[in-house]
């Protein structure tokens, strides 16, 4: 859910530094990217060894430290940063933010950085309401600086009251919301049209030609482009799997069906994403009745399907313009050839002989590949992840062309 999403958390020091390695391990687990940087008041309460050994990361603790790279680090993290937390925060940290004093590691980073802020204060309760300490975080919340509000219950020092640090849970669902409100809006205004699961050509009235597409890979894009604002289309092979609510469903049957449904919706989309698996051929004759058993073989004769996305590369425009590839072998070599053959901005090939990745499976493992031939290879994900993913790269291209 936070894929590929670097997230630098400050930690000052408090009692509650222990349960920020339980936030780190949660957003681990939502496979984020964690970078630390502890204060020298933080590391007296837990070891940086603790945070590095969760966050996977090399854990800064002071300006001063032999650089790990080249970079200057608190540029470098500041930079990469796409969220920076700051839990527990002191009143000292967030004194020293409000009125623009940086120094020391985490004060100078915060400073540097243009990613948005959620600071998790942590303090006795007659701290946290001295009228100091309160202006100080109205001036940062003027500056557009996010917090999560302390609990209240008995504090380390004794007192009850306000000032417990939030739990690890709420300060997670921050988080999380912090990536996902942006997105509710991203795609906004933007027609999107879809195409998901197989295509069936009958033979005669009992069979029919088909393959194993379940349409979850191209429900859940639908099911993402809609969350983020988009207005979506999607036209679905057979599949059993549920609707997407607040999603235009057009259920076709054949391959034609579904070049006649897609080129309906063809003019009025800013963006086409093809992940449904259409059947290349279908039989030449349909027999109007049951083709009854007999002693020899049996021959039917197919005659080729449109390919739809290849006629949408002719017609693009300006349009986005994605496809799938699903391979067997070479994967990369194939799927280059069909962006360049239909004209796509980028292609999201699958070796759907790998377990875990293409036809009815709740996962794929993807590679992606744009019209310049720029290769970004996935390990296996939830095909949601991989939805958000496609989506992430067609915003870019949108921002773009703008
Ligand atoms: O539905 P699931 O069970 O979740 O499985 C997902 C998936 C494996 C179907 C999906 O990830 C996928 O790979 N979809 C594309 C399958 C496919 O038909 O690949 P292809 O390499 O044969 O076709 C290349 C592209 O051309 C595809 O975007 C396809 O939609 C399109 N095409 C192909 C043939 C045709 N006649 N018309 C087309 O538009």
């Amino acid at each position: 859910m936070l894929t590929n999403k670097n997230i630098v958390i400050g930690v000052t020091g408090g009692v509650a530094v222990y349960k920020v390695l339980d936030v780190i391990s949660r957003l681990k687990k939502l496979s984020a990217n964690i970078n630390v940087i502890m204060t020298k008041s933080a590391v007296k309460f837990v070891q940086p060894l603790s945070f590095q050994s969760l966050s996977q990361n090399y854990v800064v603790t002071d300006m001063f430290d032999e650089p790990k790279t080249w970079d200057v680090e608190h540029i470098s993290l500041a930079q990469k940063a796409d969220l920076f937390v700051i839990a527990p925060a002191t009143a000292n940290i967030i004194g020293k933010v409000a009125n623009g004093i940086a120094d020391d590691m985490l004060s100078t980073t915060v400073m540097a950085t243009k990613a948005p802020v959620l600071i998790a204060p942590a303090m006795n309760t007659n701290m946290y309401v001295n009228p100091i300490v309160q202006r100080n975080i109205k001036i940062l919340k003027g500056f557009g600086y996010n917090f999560i509000d302390p609990a209240s219950g008995r504090l380390a020092c004794g007192d009850y009251g306000i000032g417990k640090l939030a739990s690890p849970e709420d300060i997670v669902e921050e988080i999380i919301k912090v990536f996902e409100e942006p997105l509710k809006k991203s795609l906004r205004n933007k027609k999107v049209l879809i195409t998901a699961g197989p295509t069936q050509e009958a033979i005669d009235p009992i069979r029919y030609i088909t393959n194993h597409s379940s349409g979850k890979m191209g429900y859940s894009l639908a099911a993402a482009a809609r969350d983020r604002g988009a207005d979506v289309t999607l036209v679905s092979g057979p599949t059993n799997i549920e609707k997407p609510r607040g999603v235009e469903v057009i259920d076709v049957i054949t391959a034609k069906d579904m070049y006649e449904a897609v080129l309906k919706h063809f003019d009025e989309s800013h963006i086409i994403i093809k992940a449904a698996a259409v059947a290349d051929y279908k039989p030449k004759e349909i027999s109007k009745d049951k083709i009854k058993k007999g002693d020899t073989d049996l021959n039917i004769e197919l005659s080729r399907n449109p390919d739809i996305l290849l006629e949408l590369g002719r017609m693009k425009k300006d349009k986005i313009l994605v496809g799938f590839a699903a391979e067997t072998k070479d994967l990369i070599e194939n799927a280059k050839s069909k962006i360049n053959r239909k004209n796509l901005d980028f292609i999201i090939a699958n070796n759907i002989s790998q377990s875990g990745a293409g036809f009815k499976e709740e996962t794929n493992i993807v590679s992606i590949i744009d019209s310049l031939g720029n290769i970004e290879k996935y390990d296996k994900m939830k095909k949601e992840e991989v939805s958000n993913i496609i989506l992430d790269k067609v915003q870019d291209l949108i921002k773009l062309k703008e």
